[in-house]
């Protein structure tokens, strides 16, 4: 079989049905879990995002990143095997026709700008000049809209390619055939989650090439984002810091010095930080539950929380605490961590750590806990 006759196959619908079938998986994981992770740092009145499991939310981050990873090899590969389709004669041929050829633009633009803005957002490079998650979530509805249209167009197409055994590969003079080129595209997709997924799967953290930071490194052993010399916190004047409990929930607003947090009754708990850029890690955190300074502000019963920081200068300064996580045991105001002080960057004084918690919800630098 000729190299051309060979690309051709490699081009054929059974290609594009079989990497479409892989796309469909990976976008809805990844629809399904980024809309997850939208409900939960923005939750409407009908949603809670209970503490339990402690991992969950990194595991719905970590697949969210490695599963869009992973659909770049497949979405080049597809858009490689289908673009001959694209230049047929004639464009139009029905109106059903026209409608699912209209249905492509916002497909595979959207789902360029989806996987290209996911991509620089975990490598903080946003050039763009909109706010990545409004971009972000926009696009993951339109293309998934987009994919109902195509799936209702070449479902059935599929389905039959799908249900039938492939024809027998003629013999390969040296060229790429089907087969290869299908497990060439499979081989790219493993590699890249292979060398990305160390950011959050420790065993792999050795191969970690392609995700930009890894589960062990960073000050007092895992990674940062934002920097205490990136809000101007790097030193923090401890006789005038004061932790603040207050808000109309309160009997008996708090306001303790550092030294007299460190004299409280401090707890242990290994409570996993998890990113919503994909990287996660399970570092053992020291400090004052937070149960135990509601019960000293004498809170009411059902209280929520919002929990405030010092520093003025990003939008993470605030994150909210709901009624249901309140009165986890292990939701901590943390002042040590892997048993040494809070490094400055990982929010000295004292941070909010909280079990299946989303990073930026983890308020470091705390200094106001209002109760509602
Ligand atoms: C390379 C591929 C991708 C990467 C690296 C990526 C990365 C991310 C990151 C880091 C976030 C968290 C943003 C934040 O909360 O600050 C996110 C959120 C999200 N992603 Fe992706 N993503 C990718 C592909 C996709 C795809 C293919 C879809 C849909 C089919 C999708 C849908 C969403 C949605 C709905 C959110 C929630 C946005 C929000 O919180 O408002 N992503 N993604």
């Amino acid at each position: 079989m000729s190299v051309i006759a060979q690309e051709a196959a490699a081009r054929s619908e059974r290609s594009a049905a079989l990497l479409g079938v892989a796309l469909g998986v990976a976008f809805t994981i990844c629809f399904v879990t980024g809309v997850l992770s939208h409900l939960i740092q923005d939750p409407p009145g009908w949603f809670a995002w209970p503490s339990r499991p402690a991992g969950a939310y990194r595991v719905n981050q970590g697949l969210h990143v490695l599963t869009g990873m992973a659909a770049i090899p497949l979405l080049l590969a597809k858009v490689w095997v289908v673009h001959p389709k694209l230049f047929e004669r004639p464009m139009v041929r029905s109106l059903a026709h026209g409608a699912e050829r209209l249905a492509l633009l916002p497909l595979v633009g959207g789902s360029v700008l989806l996987l290209v803005t996911g991509l620089g957002n975990v490598n903080i490079w946003r050039p763009w000049p909109f706010s990545f998650r409004d971009g972000h979530y926009a696009a993951a509805w339109v293309v998934m809209g987009a994919l109902v249209i195509h799936v209702a167009a070449k479902g059935a197409v599929t389905l039959g390619h799908l249900a039938r055994r492939a024809a027998p590969a003629p013999p390969s003079d040296g060229g790429l055939d089907r087969r290869g080129f299908l497990a060439a595209v499979a081989g790219a997709s493993t590699l890249v989650v292979v060398l990305s997924a160390g950011q959050t799967v420790w065993p792999l953290r050795a191969f970690t090439v392609l995700a930009p930071r890894r589960t062990d490194i960073g000050p007092q052993g895992f990674p940062v984002n934002r920097t205490a010399a990136s809000v101007g916190l790097t030193t923090v004047d401890l006789d005038a810091y004061r932790l603040v409990v207050d808000g109309p929930g309160v009997r008996r607003p708090l306001s303790l010095t550092y030294h007299e947090l460190r004299a409280l009754p401090q707890r242990e708990a290994e409570v996993p930080i998890a990113c919503v850029e994909g990287w996660s890690a399970s570092p053992q955190w020291r400090g004052v539950p937070v149960r135990d300074l509601l019960d000293r502000a004498g809170a009411r019963e059902g209280c929520a929380l919002r929990v405030v920081s010092i520093q003025e200068s990003s939008r993470l300064r605030e994150a909210e605490v709901d009624a249901g996580q309140v009165g986890e045991r292990d939701l901590l105001l943390a002042l040590e961590v892997n048993g040494e002080v809070l490094d400055p960057d990982h929010g000295f004084p004292a941070r909010l750590i909280g079990p299946n918690r989303p990073g930026v919800q983890q308020t470091k630098w705390v200094g106001r806990i209002e109760v509602t």
